[in-house]
């Protein structure tokens, strides 16, 4: 077929599938190992709880149970898949990929597996390399998870950093199809990405098996993150806003992720997005990193809010510094 006549190609969401681990660590848990108080935690960021992996669930169990049900929902077999992403920064092993247990765990045998770190941006980024394998023509149909045990690498002494995260995984299913090339089509409308890495020192992990041959531990200078989180999120929202000729108006959902309440609703304020419009599950998830926006996509969309035609937003801040926005029409 001639892409040429027909539009653009779009990658369209056919499925979605998330999984939680089953153990929840509250913030009144919390507070008999360490000198913090649930008031703390809420005040400061919104988390209530998280879920914690247990010891014989890594990474890619998390990603696979979240790619069944996402293929499940999308009625599809792992054999009618050509392309694997998983975003994650909490990998089973250095290698392989992630993405290539998944595969396996699948019983697919075809097309390409790979992982993307791009640490709390990861499934943006994902999404918008699959997007662009789609649109390019080159692959019909993409598997993209973000899949994290940020459980492992936090140093449980430290209450300014391990109060924060989570565990999680969640996936969608893309599916190349024809559109208009305008913003009423079905798909990946946009995306937006950025990275600086002079900012490491504020948000990275101690280890790595080229330096310490350690997993190190993840350390973060909160208030720093925090200041440059607003400004650079609300950044890329604008570009896909102006990239698409859409405006807060026109948004039915806002799903950022899920960092910092504060941040959020921020963020949503500056961007004049209307409250009741800003999908927020950081009280019940915490930050699960690569995770937090499928997850969050996944609630939203099984409890009845987002719909077929919605337009929806994703945006995430993280390590590196890395950031981004992507404009959906679900
Ligand atoms: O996903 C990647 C992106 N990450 C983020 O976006 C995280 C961004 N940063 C944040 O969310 C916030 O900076 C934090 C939630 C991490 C911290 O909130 P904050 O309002 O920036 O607090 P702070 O770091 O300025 O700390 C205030 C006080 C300190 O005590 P002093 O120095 O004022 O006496 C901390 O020691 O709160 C203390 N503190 C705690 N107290 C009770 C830090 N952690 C805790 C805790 N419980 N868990």
């Amino acid at each position: 077929m001639n892409h040429a006549a027909s539009g653009k190609l779009r990658s369209v969401v056919l499925g979605l599938g998330s999984y939680l681990p089953k153990r929840i660590v509250s913030n009144a848990d919390l507070e008999k190992s360490l000198e913090t108080t649930d008031a703390w935690i809420v005040q400061r960021t919104g988390i209530r709880q998280r879920h914690v992996a247990a010891v014989d669930e890594p990474t890619s169990r998390l990603g696979l149970y979240a790619a069944k049900a996402a293929l499940a929902d999308a009625g599809l077999e792992a054999s009618d898949l050509d392309l694997v992403i998983v975003a994650t920064s909490t990998p089973d092993f250095t290698f392989p990929s992630v993405a290539t247990q998944i595969q396996a765990g699948l019983g697919m045998t075809n097309g390409a597996a790979f992982d993307v770190q791009a640490v709390c941006s990861g499934f943006v980024f994902a999404l918008a390399i699959a997007d662009k394998f789609l649109a390019s023509g080159s692959h019909r149909r993409a598997l993209v998870i973000g899949a994290e045990t940020f459980s492992r690498l936090l140093d449980w002494t430290d209450r300014s950093t391990c109060v924060l995260f989570g565990d999680g995984a969640a996936a969608v299913v893309l599916d190349a199809r024809h559109g208009e090339g305008i913003a009423r089509d079905r798909g990946v409308l946009t995306s937006h990405l950025r990275s600086d890495g002079r900012h490491r020192e504020k948000l990275y992990v101690d280890g790595g098996p080229s330096t310490t041959r350690t997993t190190g531990h993840l350390r973060m200078a909160g208030r720093e993150v925090f200041r440059h989180a607003v400004g650079m999120v609300t950044d890329v929202v604008t570009q896909a806003f102006e990239a698409t000729g859409t405006s807060a108006a026109d948004l039915d959902w806002f799903v950022p992720h899920q960092a910092n309440r504060r941040i959020i609703d921020a963020s949503a304020e500056k961007l004049g997005i209307a409250p009741s419009k800003v999908i927020v599950t950081i009280d019940f998830h915490a930050n699960t990193s690569a995770a937090s926006i499928p997850l969050a996509l996944a609630v939203a969309r099984d409890d009845g809010r987002i719909k077929p035609g919605d337009l929806v937003m994703i945006e995430a801040m993280g390590g590196g510094f890395t950031w981004a926005s992507a404009l959906i029409r679900w």
